[in-house]
Protein backbone atom coordinates (compact mmCIF):
# COMPACT_ATOMS: atom_id res chain seq x y z
CA UNK A 1 0.00 0.00 0.00
CA UNK A 2 1.19 3.15 -0.74
CA UNK A 3 0.33 6.03 1.48
CA UNK A 4 1.47 9.86 1.26
CA UNK A 5 1.17 10.88 4.73
CA UNK A 6 1.16 14.47 5.27
CA UNK A 7 0.11 13.84 9.10
CA UNK A 8 0.65 14.42 11.93
CA UNK A 9 2.00 18.12 10.86
CA UNK A 10 -1.09 18.52 9.40
CA UNK A 11 -3.59 17.22 11.64
CA UNK A 12 -4.99 19.87 14.98
CA UNK A 13 -3.99 17.66 17.85
CA UNK A 14 -6.81 18.13 20.18
CA UNK A 15 -8.51 14.32 20.17
CA UNK A 16 -4.74 12.70 19.47
CA UNK A 17 -4.29 10.54 23.13
CA UNK A 18 -7.92 9.75 24.01
CA UNK A 19 -8.38 7.21 21.15
CA UNK A 20 -11.44 4.54 21.46
CA UNK A 21 -11.04 0.96 20.28
CA UNK A 22 -11.49 1.01 16.91
CA UNK A 23 -14.42 -1.21 15.81
CA UNK A 24 -12.83 -4.32 13.43
CA UNK A 25 -15.61 -3.92 11.17
CA UNK A 26 -17.19 -0.46 11.66
CA UNK A 27 -21.51 0.07 11.04
CA UNK A 28 -21.62 2.37 8.29
CA UNK A 29 -25.00 4.39 7.06
CA UNK A 30 -24.98 5.90 3.70
CA UNK A 31 -27.04 9.23 3.80
CA UNK A 32 -28.09 9.93 0.23
CA UNK A 33 -29.38 6.94 -1.99
CA UNK A 34 -28.52 8.75 -5.38
CA UNK A 35 -25.60 7.36 -7.61
CA UNK A 36 -22.89 7.73 -5.40
CA UNK A 37 -24.99 6.02 -1.96
CA UNK A 38 -26.58 3.66 -3.20
CA UNK A 39 -23.69 2.46 -5.18
CA UNK A 40 -21.23 3.28 -1.98
CA UNK A 41 -24.04 1.19 0.20
CA UNK A 42 -24.28 -1.60 -1.84
CA UNK A 43 -20.65 -1.98 -2.77
CA UNK A 44 -19.89 -1.79 1.05
CA UNK A 45 -22.08 -4.65 2.28
CA UNK A 46 -20.45 -6.64 -1.11
CA UNK A 47 -17.13 -5.88 0.49
CA UNK A 48 -18.84 -7.39 4.31
CA UNK A 49 -20.02 -4.33 6.08
CA UNK A 50 -23.14 -4.17 8.03
CA UNK A 51 -24.74 -1.26 6.30
CA UNK A 52 -27.69 1.15 6.44
CA UNK A 53 -29.13 3.04 3.51
CA UNK A 54 -30.60 6.38 4.18
CA UNK A 55 -32.79 8.83 2.35
CA UNK A 56 -35.92 10.85 2.69
CA UNK A 57 -37.38 9.68 -0.72
CA UNK A 58 -39.20 6.92 0.94
CA UNK A 59 -40.19 5.73 -2.74
CA UNK A 60 -36.56 5.38 -3.46
CA UNK A 61 -35.44 3.51 -0.23
CA UNK A 62 -38.83 0.79 -1.28
CA UNK A 63 -37.26 0.47 -4.28
CA UNK A 64 -33.88 -0.12 -2.96
CA UNK A 65 -35.24 -2.33 -0.18
CA UNK A 66 -37.42 -4.30 -2.85
CA UNK A 67 -34.01 -4.91 -4.93
CA UNK A 68 -34.31 -2.55 -8.06
CA UNK A 69 -32.54 0.43 -9.05
CA UNK A 70 -34.17 3.68 -9.26
CA UNK A 71 -31.74 4.65 -11.86
CA UNK A 72 -29.55 2.96 -14.71
CA UNK A 73 -26.14 1.94 -13.55
CA UNK A 74 -24.97 -1.50 -15.71
CA UNK A 75 -24.06 -4.21 -13.04
CA UNK A 76 -25.54 -2.21 -9.94
CA UNK A 77 -29.01 -4.36 -9.70
CA UNK A 78 -27.00 -7.20 -9.93
CA UNK A 79 -24.55 -6.06 -6.94
CA UNK A 80 -27.98 -4.81 -4.65
CA UNK A 81 -29.68 -7.69 -5.05
CA UNK A 82 -26.78 -9.82 -3.75
CA UNK A 83 -25.64 -7.41 -1.08
CA UNK A 84 -29.30 -8.15 0.11
CA UNK A 85 -29.15 -11.33 0.41
CA UNK A 86 -26.66 -11.33 2.60
CA UNK A 87 -28.76 -9.39 5.00
CA UNK A 88 -25.87 -7.01 5.76
CA UNK A 89 -27.59 -3.79 3.67
CA UNK A 90 -31.00 -2.51 5.20
CA UNK A 91 -33.01 0.78 3.94
CA UNK A 92 -34.67 3.66 6.32
CA UNK A 93 -36.11 6.96 6.27
CA UNK A 94 -35.42 7.21 9.71
CA UNK A 95 -32.58 9.25 10.72
CA UNK A 96 -32.70 8.68 14.36
CA UNK A 97 -31.98 4.74 13.97
CA UNK A 98 -29.10 5.88 11.33
CA UNK A 99 -28.06 7.67 14.27
CA UNK A 100 -27.96 5.40 17.37
CA UNK A 101 -26.95 2.50 15.05
CA UNK A 102 -23.67 3.71 12.88
CA UNK A 103 -20.23 4.05 13.59
CA UNK A 104 -19.35 5.32 10.33
CA UNK A 105 -21.51 7.92 8.38
CA UNK A 106 -20.98 8.56 4.90
CA UNK A 107 -22.77 11.75 3.81
CA UNK A 108 -23.80 11.18 -0.19
CA UNK A 109 -26.42 14.07 -1.06
CA UNK A 110 -26.10 16.27 -3.87
CA UNK A 111 -24.52 19.69 -4.51
CA UNK A 112 -26.46 20.78 -7.99
CA UNK A 113 -25.56 24.01 -9.34
CA UNK A 114 -27.73 26.73 -7.22
CA UNK A 115 -31.16 28.43 -9.42
CA UNK A 116 -29.28 31.90 -8.84
CA UNK A 117 -25.88 31.45 -9.29
CA UNK A 118 -22.35 29.42 -10.45
CA UNK A 119 -22.20 28.29 -6.87
CA UNK A 120 -22.69 24.73 -5.44
CA UNK A 121 -26.39 24.40 -3.66
CA UNK A 122 -25.43 23.01 0.11
CA UNK A 123 -28.86 22.80 1.33
CA UNK A 124 -28.93 19.19 1.26
CA UNK A 125 -25.33 18.57 2.33
CA UNK A 126 -26.00 21.11 5.23
CA UNK A 127 -29.09 19.30 6.22
CA UNK A 128 -28.04 15.92 6.49
CA UNK A 129 -25.26 17.13 8.09
CA UNK A 130 -27.32 18.68 10.77
CA UNK A 131 -29.87 16.37 11.11
CA UNK A 132 -27.76 13.65 11.79
CA UNK A 133 -24.95 14.98 14.21
CA UNK A 134 -28.27 16.52 16.49
CA UNK A 135 -29.58 12.65 16.83
CA UNK A 136 -25.94 11.22 17.15
CA UNK A 137 -25.12 10.08 21.14
CA UNK A 138 -22.23 8.26 21.18
CA UNK A 139 -18.64 8.29 19.63
CA UNK A 140 -19.19 8.25 15.57
CA UNK A 141 -17.13 9.54 12.54
CA UNK A 142 -19.25 11.43 10.08
CA UNK A 143 -17.73 11.67 6.27
CA UNK A 144 -18.56 13.96 3.67
CA UNK A 145 -18.52 12.53 0.13
CA UNK A 146 -20.47 15.03 -1.63
CA UNK A 147 -18.37 16.99 -3.95
CA UNK A 148 -18.45 20.44 -2.10
CA UNK A 149 -16.38 24.09 -2.40
CA UNK A 150 -13.70 24.56 -0.49
CA UNK A 151 -14.27 25.47 3.26
CA UNK A 152 -17.09 23.63 3.71
CA UNK A 153 -15.78 20.51 6.11
CA UNK A 154 -14.19 23.69 8.38
CA UNK A 155 -17.75 24.93 8.84
CA UNK A 156 -19.78 21.95 8.93
CA UNK A 157 -17.04 20.81 11.77
CA UNK A 158 -18.44 23.95 13.65
CA UNK A 159 -22.19 22.97 12.88
CA UNK A 160 -21.68 19.61 13.99
CA UNK A 161 -20.05 20.55 16.83
CA UNK A 162 -22.85 22.91 17.89
CA UNK A 163 -25.90 20.78 17.00
CA UNK A 164 -24.45 17.32 18.81
CA UNK A 165 -25.48 16.89 22.11
CA UNK A 166 -22.01 15.11 22.74
CA UNK A 167 -20.07 17.67 20.90
CA UNK A 168 -16.62 16.34 19.89
CA UNK A 169 -17.37 13.05 20.51
CA UNK A 170 -18.86 12.98 17.10
CA UNK A 171 -15.95 14.22 14.34
CA UNK A 172 -16.04 14.90 10.81
CA UNK A 173 -13.88 13.64 8.05
CA UNK A 174 -13.96 14.17 4.01
CA UNK A 175 -13.45 11.75 2.07
CA UNK A 176 -13.81 12.79 -2.25
CA UNK A 177 -15.86 10.07 -4.19
CA UNK A 178 -14.29 9.76 -7.96
CA UNK A 179 -16.59 7.27 -9.51
CA UNK A 180 -17.77 7.54 -13.05
CA UNK A 181 -21.52 6.57 -14.08
CA UNK A 182 -21.72 3.72 -16.45
CA UNK A 183 -18.63 1.85 -13.82
CA UNK A 184 -19.94 3.08 -10.68
CA UNK A 185 -19.64 -0.46 -8.56
CA UNK A 186 -16.07 -0.75 -10.51
CA UNK A 187 -14.64 2.35 -9.63
CA UNK A 188 -16.13 1.96 -6.11
CA UNK A 189 -14.82 -1.78 -5.44
CA UNK A 190 -11.66 -0.85 -7.40
CA UNK A 191 -10.84 3.15 -7.00
CA UNK A 192 -7.47 4.48 -8.22
CA UNK A 193 -6.79 5.89 -4.73
CA UNK A 194 -8.43 7.14 -1.62
CA UNK A 195 -8.36 10.13 0.03
CA UNK A 196 -9.04 10.71 3.45
CA UNK A 197 -9.41 13.86 4.91
CA UNK A 198 -9.22 13.56 8.61
CA UNK A 199 -8.56 15.91 11.71
CA UNK A 200 -7.50 13.07 14.19
CA UNK A 201 -5.70 9.77 14.32
CA UNK A 202 -8.98 8.38 15.41
CA UNK A 203 -10.98 9.71 12.02
CA UNK A 204 -8.11 7.95 10.06
CA UNK A 205 -8.29 4.72 12.05
CA UNK A 206 -11.99 4.56 11.62
CA UNK A 207 -11.90 5.21 7.67
CA UNK A 208 -9.11 2.36 7.67
CA UNK A 209 -11.29 -0.04 8.94
CA UNK A 210 -13.99 1.25 7.05
CA UNK A 211 -11.98 0.79 4.16
CA UNK A 212 -9.77 -2.52 4.91
CA UNK A 213 -10.67 -4.76 2.05
CA UNK A 214 -9.62 -2.10 -0.42
CA UNK A 215 -6.57 -0.92 0.99
CA UNK A 216 -5.49 -4.44 1.64
CA UNK A 217 -6.09 -4.55 -2.03
CA UNK A 218 -2.96 -2.56 -2.36
CA UNK A 219 -5.10 0.80 -3.40
CA UNK A 220 -2.96 4.04 -3.00
CA UNK A 221 -3.91 6.21 -0.22
CA UNK A 222 -3.24 9.78 0.13
CA UNK A 223 -3.81 11.14 4.00
CA UNK A 224 -4.82 15.17 3.91
CA UNK A 225 -6.17 17.72 5.55
CA UNK A 226 -9.76 18.57 5.20
CA UNK A 227 -9.46 21.07 2.66
CA UNK A 228 -6.96 19.40 0.66
CA UNK A 229 -9.41 16.53 0.43
CA UNK A 230 -11.85 18.81 -1.11
CA UNK A 231 -9.85 20.48 -3.44
CA UNK A 232 -9.13 16.96 -4.80
CA UNK A 233 -12.25 16.42 -6.04
CA UNK A 234 -12.65 19.67 -7.66
CA UNK A 235 -9.08 19.75 -8.69
CA UNK A 236 -9.50 16.14 -10.52
CA UNK A 237 -12.84 17.19 -12.26
CA UNK A 238 -10.93 20.71 -13.39
CA UNK A 239 -8.20 18.48 -15.13
CA UNK A 240 -10.46 15.98 -16.90
CA UNK A 241 -12.95 19.01 -17.92
CA UNK A 242 -9.69 21.21 -19.66
CA UNK A 243 -8.27 17.83 -21.21
CA UNK A 244 -11.76 17.20 -23.36
CA UNK A 245 -11.93 21.27 -23.84
CA UNK A 246 -7.83 21.27 -25.29
CA UNK A 247 -8.53 18.36 -27.48
CA UNK A 248 -11.92 20.94 -28.67
CA UNK A 249 -10.02 24.11 -28.79
CA UNK A 250 -7.93 22.29 -31.17
CA UNK A 251 -10.91 20.93 -33.13
CA UNK A 252 -11.62 24.33 -33.73
CA UNK A 253 -8.16 25.43 -34.68
CA UNK A 254 -8.51 22.55 -37.34
CA UNK A 255 -11.83 23.76 -38.65
CA UNK A 256 -10.09 27.16 -39.83
CA UNK A 257 -7.04 24.90 -41.03
CA UNK A 258 -8.32 21.79 -42.77
CA UNK A 259 -6.52 19.84 -39.97
CA UNK A 260 -7.82 16.74 -38.87
CA UNK A 261 -8.20 16.58 -35.10
CA UNK A 262 -8.41 12.93 -35.10
CA UNK A 263 -5.02 12.34 -36.93
CA UNK A 264 -3.89 15.15 -34.44
CA UNK A 265 -5.49 13.44 -31.08
CA UNK A 266 -3.77 9.89 -31.51
CA UNK A 267 -0.67 11.41 -32.39
CA UNK A 268 -0.65 13.89 -29.00
CA UNK A 269 -2.08 10.60 -26.92
CA UNK A 270 1.22 8.17 -28.55
CA UNK A 271 3.05 10.67 -25.77
CA UNK A 272 2.85 8.65 -22.77
CA UNK A 273 3.12 12.31 -20.91
CA UNK A 274 -0.23 13.40 -22.53
CA UNK A 275 -1.86 9.86 -22.89
CA UNK A 276 -4.93 9.19 -24.50
CA UNK A 277 -7.78 8.90 -21.72
CA UNK A 278 -10.27 12.17 -21.80
CA UNK A 279 -8.15 13.49 -24.97
CA UNK A 280 -11.39 12.56 -27.33
CA UNK A 281 -12.78 15.15 -29.57
CA UNK A 282 -16.76 15.78 -30.11
CA UNK A 283 -19.67 17.70 -28.51
CA UNK A 284 -17.90 18.30 -25.26
CA UNK A 285 -18.52 17.44 -22.11
CA UNK A 286 -22.00 17.29 -19.78
CA UNK A 287 -23.47 15.19 -16.65
CA UNK A 288 -24.05 16.09 -13.16
CA UNK A 289 -20.06 17.07 -12.08
CA UNK A 290 -18.16 18.29 -14.54
CA UNK A 291 -20.07 20.79 -15.81
CA UNK A 292 -21.09 22.36 -12.34
CA UNK A 293 -17.95 21.40 -10.52
CA UNK A 294 -15.62 24.29 -13.02
CA UNK A 295 -18.68 26.26 -12.27
CA UNK A 296 -18.73 26.38 -8.58
CA UNK A 297 -15.00 26.11 -8.50
CA UNK A 298 -14.66 29.33 -10.69
CA UNK A 299 -17.17 30.89 -8.12
CA UNK A 300 -15.48 29.79 -5.17
CA UNK A 301 -12.14 30.83 -6.27
CA UNK A 302 -13.28 34.47 -6.79
CA UNK A 303 -14.91 34.27 -2.72
CA UNK A 304 -11.42 33.58 -1.57
CA UNK A 305 -9.75 36.16 -3.40
CA UNK A 306 -8.14 33.97 -6.18
CA UNK A 307 -10.42 33.84 -8.88
CA UNK A 308 -7.49 34.33 -11.43
CA UNK A 309 -5.78 31.60 -11.07
CA UNK A 310 -8.31 29.56 -12.26
CA UNK A 311 -9.86 32.23 -15.06
CA UNK A 312 -9.06 29.42 -17.71
CA UNK A 313 -12.25 27.36 -16.44
CA UNK A 314 -14.10 30.03 -18.49
CA UNK A 315 -12.68 29.36 -21.39
CA UNK A 316 -13.01 25.44 -20.59
CA UNK A 317 -16.57 25.85 -20.40
CA UNK A 318 -16.64 28.24 -23.19
CA UNK A 319 -15.20 25.67 -25.26
CA UNK A 320 -17.35 22.61 -24.29
CA UNK A 321 -20.70 24.89 -25.15
CA UNK A 322 -19.11 26.20 -28.24
CA UNK A 323 -18.92 22.66 -29.86
CA UNK A 324 -23.42 22.01 -29.42
CA UNK A 325 -23.77 25.16 -31.27
CA UNK A 326 -21.14 24.18 -33.94
CA UNK A 327 -22.47 21.43 -34.14
CA UNK A 328 -25.96 22.62 -35.18
CA UNK A 329 -24.35 24.82 -37.56
CA UNK A 330 -22.73 21.73 -39.31
CA UNK A 331 -26.32 20.36 -40.11
CA UNK A 332 -27.59 23.40 -40.95
CA UNK A 333 -24.80 23.89 -43.51
CA UNK A 334 -25.54 20.17 -44.69
CA UNK A 335 -29.08 20.92 -46.03
CA UNK A 336 -28.58 24.48 -47.18
CA UNK A 337 -28.27 27.23 -44.84
CA UNK A 338 -32.04 26.93 -42.70
CA UNK A 339 -33.29 24.35 -40.19
CA UNK A 340 -36.72 25.23 -41.54
CA UNK A 341 -39.07 22.26 -41.35
CA UNK A 342 -36.16 19.74 -41.59
CA UNK A 343 -36.56 16.08 -40.31
CA UNK A 344 -33.80 15.73 -38.05
CA UNK A 345 -32.94 12.47 -36.14
CA UNK A 346 -31.26 13.30 -32.81
CA UNK A 347 -29.56 9.89 -31.72
CA UNK A 348 -28.89 10.24 -27.59
CA UNK A 349 -30.23 11.76 -25.45
CA UNK A 350 -27.78 11.08 -22.16
CA UNK A 351 -24.48 12.97 -21.09
CA UNK A 352 -22.65 9.81 -22.25
CA UNK A 353 -23.58 5.88 -23.20
CA UNK A 354 -24.47 3.77 -20.24
CA UNK A 355 -26.58 6.44 -18.15
CA UNK A 356 -30.04 7.53 -18.28
CA UNK A 357 -28.39 10.47 -16.71
CA UNK A 358 -29.53 13.58 -18.50
CA UNK A 359 -28.16 16.64 -16.43
CA UNK A 360 -26.83 19.15 -18.63
CA UNK A 361 -26.15 16.71 -21.81
CA UNK A 362 -24.91 18.03 -24.65
CA UNK A 363 -27.30 15.81 -26.22
CA UNK A 364 -30.30 17.53 -25.42
CA UNK A 365 -28.97 20.91 -25.98
CA UNK A 366 -28.21 20.35 -29.47
CA UNK A 367 -32.02 18.81 -29.73
CA UNK A 368 -33.10 21.84 -28.54
CA UNK A 369 -31.10 24.24 -30.42
CA UNK A 370 -32.08 22.59 -33.93
CA UNK A 371 -35.77 22.99 -32.51
CA UNK A 372 -35.57 25.87 -31.55
CA UNK A 373 -34.44 26.82 -35.43
CA UNK A 374 -37.58 24.86 -36.77
CA UNK A 375 -36.21 21.62 -37.04
CA UNK A 376 -38.34 19.02 -36.99
CA UNK A 377 -36.48 16.79 -34.49
CA UNK A 378 -36.81 13.32 -33.29
CA UNK A 379 -35.13 11.60 -30.26
CA UNK A 380 -34.40 8.53 -29.84
CA UNK A 381 -31.78 7.13 -26.47
CA UNK A 382 -31.67 3.40 -25.42
CA UNK A 383 -32.12 4.56 -21.87
CA UNK A 384 -32.88 8.11 -21.11
CA UNK A 385 -36.14 7.92 -22.93
CA UNK A 386 -38.55 8.67 -19.91
CA UNK A 387 -36.36 11.10 -17.94
CA UNK A 388 -35.91 13.41 -21.53
CA UNK A 389 -39.82 13.01 -21.93
CA UNK A 390 -39.99 14.06 -17.70
CA UNK A 391 -37.97 17.48 -18.46
CA UNK A 392 -38.79 18.00 -21.83
CA UNK A 393 -41.88 17.30 -23.04
CA UNK A 394 -42.37 19.60 -25.79
CA UNK A 395 -39.42 17.44 -27.58
CA UNK A 396 -40.98 14.57 -29.59
CA UNK A 397 -39.33 10.96 -29.26
CA UNK A 398 -39.32 7.59 -31.27
CA UNK A 399 -39.33 4.28 -29.80
CA UNK A 400 -36.84 3.04 -31.77
CA UNK A 401 -33.77 3.87 -33.86
CA UNK A 402 -35.11 2.66 -36.90
CA UNK A 403 -38.59 4.77 -36.00
CA UNK A 404 -36.06 7.99 -35.51
CA UNK A 405 -33.95 8.04 -38.53
CA UNK A 406 -37.33 7.15 -40.63
CA UNK A 407 -37.82 9.83 -42.95
CA UNK A 408 -34.70 12.13 -41.63
CA UNK A 409 -32.84 14.71 -43.78
CA UNK A 410 -30.10 14.28 -41.44
CA UNK A 411 -29.10 12.11 -38.81
CA UNK A 412 -26.94 13.48 -36.05
CA UNK A 413 -25.71 10.72 -33.54
CA UNK A 414 -25.09 12.81 -29.59
CA UNK A 415 -24.38 9.78 -27.95
CA UNK A 416 -22.54 7.27 -28.49
CA UNK A 417 -24.08 4.22 -27.13
CA UNK A 418 -23.19 0.84 -28.61
CA UNK A 419 -26.60 0.31 -30.87
CA UNK A 420 -25.86 3.91 -32.54
CA UNK A 421 -21.82 2.73 -33.10
CA UNK A 422 -23.34 -1.01 -34.01
CA UNK A 423 -25.65 0.02 -36.18
CA UNK A 424 -24.90 -1.03 -40.44
CA UNK A 425 -25.14 2.18 -42.86
CA UNK A 426 -27.11 0.11 -45.63
CA UNK A 427 -30.02 -0.53 -43.18
CA UNK A 428 -29.94 3.31 -41.74
CA UNK A 429 -29.91 4.05 -45.06
CA UNK A 430 -33.17 2.41 -46.80
CA UNK A 431 -35.07 4.53 -43.67
CA UNK A 432 -33.36 7.78 -44.40
CA UNK A 433 -34.73 10.57 -46.69
CA UNK A 434 -31.18 11.45 -47.31
CA UNK A 435 -27.98 9.79 -46.58
CA UNK A 436 -26.63 12.63 -44.37
CA UNK A 437 -24.91 12.59 -41.01
CA UNK A 438 -23.14 14.31 -38.69
CA UNK A 439 -21.05 12.14 -35.96
CA UNK A 440 -20.69 14.24 -32.95
CA UNK A 441 -18.80 11.64 -30.92
CA UNK A 442 -16.37 10.47 -33.63
CA UNK A 443 -18.00 7.17 -33.08
CA UNK A 444 -18.92 5.21 -36.45
CA UNK A 445 -16.18 4.61 -39.44
CA UNK A 446 -16.58 7.40 -41.84
CA UNK A 447 -15.05 5.31 -44.60
CA UNK A 448 -17.94 2.97 -44.30
CA UNK A 449 -20.40 5.34 -43.81
CA UNK A 450 -19.12 7.47 -47.36
CA UNK A 451 -18.80 3.67 -48.95
CA UNK A 452 -22.34 3.40 -48.27
CA UNK A 453 -23.42 6.90 -50.31
CA UNK A 454 -23.43 8.79 -47.35
CA UNK A 455 -22.67 12.41 -46.95
CA UNK A 456 -20.38 12.17 -43.57
CA UNK A 457 -19.33 15.07 -41.52
CA UNK A 458 -17.55 15.14 -37.82
CA UNK A 459 -16.32 18.56 -35.86
CA UNK A 460 -13.15 18.89 -36.51
CA UNK A 461 -12.18 17.23 -40.00
CA UNK A 462 -12.35 17.80 -42.77
CA UNK A 463 -15.40 17.17 -45.25
CA UNK A 464 -13.55 14.52 -46.81
CA UNK A 465 -11.45 13.10 -44.08
CA UNK A 466 -10.96 8.98 -43.75
CA UNK A 467 -11.65 6.89 -40.97
CA UNK A 468 -8.94 7.53 -37.98
CA UNK A 469 -9.16 5.02 -35.55
CA UNK A 470 -8.57 7.36 -31.92
CA UNK A 471 -6.51 5.23 -29.50
CA UNK A 472 -8.81 3.21 -26.73
CA UNK A 473 -8.39 2.75 -23.46
CA UNK A 474 -10.64 -0.46 -21.75
CA UNK A 475 -11.31 1.62 -18.84
CA UNK A 476 -12.82 4.70 -20.50
C1 LIG B 1 -16.96 12.50 -13.86
C2 LIG B 1 -15.55 12.07 -13.42
O1 LIG B 1 -14.95 11.29 -14.45
C3 LIG B 1 -15.63 11.26 -12.13
O2 LIG B 1 -14.32 10.94 -11.67
C4 LIG B 1 -16.36 12.08 -11.09
O3 LIG B 1 -16.52 11.34 -9.90
C5 LIG B 1 -17.72 12.53 -11.59
O4 LIG B 1 -17.58 13.23 -12.83
P1 LIG B 1 -19.03 11.28 -15.06
O5 LIG B 1 -19.78 12.56 -14.90
O6 LIG B 1 -19.70 9.99 -14.72
O7 LIG B 1 -17.70 11.30 -14.16
O8 LIG B 1 -18.59 11.20 -16.58
P2 LIG B 1 -17.23 11.05 -17.41
O9 LIG B 1 -17.03 9.66 -17.82
O10 LIG B 1 -16.11 11.72 -16.72
O11 LIG B 1 -17.61 11.88 -18.72
C6 LIG B 1 -17.96 13.26 -18.62
C7 LIG B 1 -18.33 13.83 -19.94
O12 LIG B 1 -17.18 14.04 -20.73
C8 LIG B 1 -19.29 13.00 -20.80
O13 LIG B 1 -20.27 13.86 -21.33
C9 LIG B 1 -18.39 12.43 -21.89
O14 LIG B 1 -19.11 12.21 -23.07
C10 LIG B 1 -17.37 13.55 -22.04
N1 LIG B 1 -16.06 13.10 -22.54
C11 LIG B 1 -15.29 12.23 -21.82
C12 LIG B 1 -15.56 13.61 -23.74
O15 LIG B 1 -16.23 14.42 -24.40
N2 LIG B 1 -14.34 13.23 -24.18
C13 LIG B 1 -13.55 12.35 -23.48
O16 LIG B 1 -12.44 12.05 -23.92
C14 LIG B 1 -14.05 11.83 -22.25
Amino acid sequence: MTTLNLTPDHRPTTLVGTIPPIAEHPRLTVIGTGYLGATHAVSMAVLGYEVLGVDVDAAKIALLASGRVPFYEPGLPEKLREALDTGRLRFTTDFTEAAEWGDVHFICVGTPQAHDSNAADLTYVDRAFATLSSAITRRALIVGKSTVPIGTAARLTELVRASSPVGERVELAWNPEFLREGYAVEDTLHPDRLVFGVQSEWAEAQLRAAFRPILDAGTPLVIADLATAELVKVAANSFLATKISYINAMAEVCEATGADVNILASALAYDSRIGSRFLKPGLGFGGGCLPKDIRAFIHRAEELGVGQAVTFLREVDGINQRRRTRTVDVIREMVGGSLEGVPVAALGAAFKPNSDDIRDAPALDVARMLSAEGAIVTIYDPEAMPNARRAYPELSFAPSLPEAVRGAEVVALLTEWAEFREARPDDLGRLVAHRRIVDGRHALNADEYRARGWEYRALGRPVESRTVELLSDARD
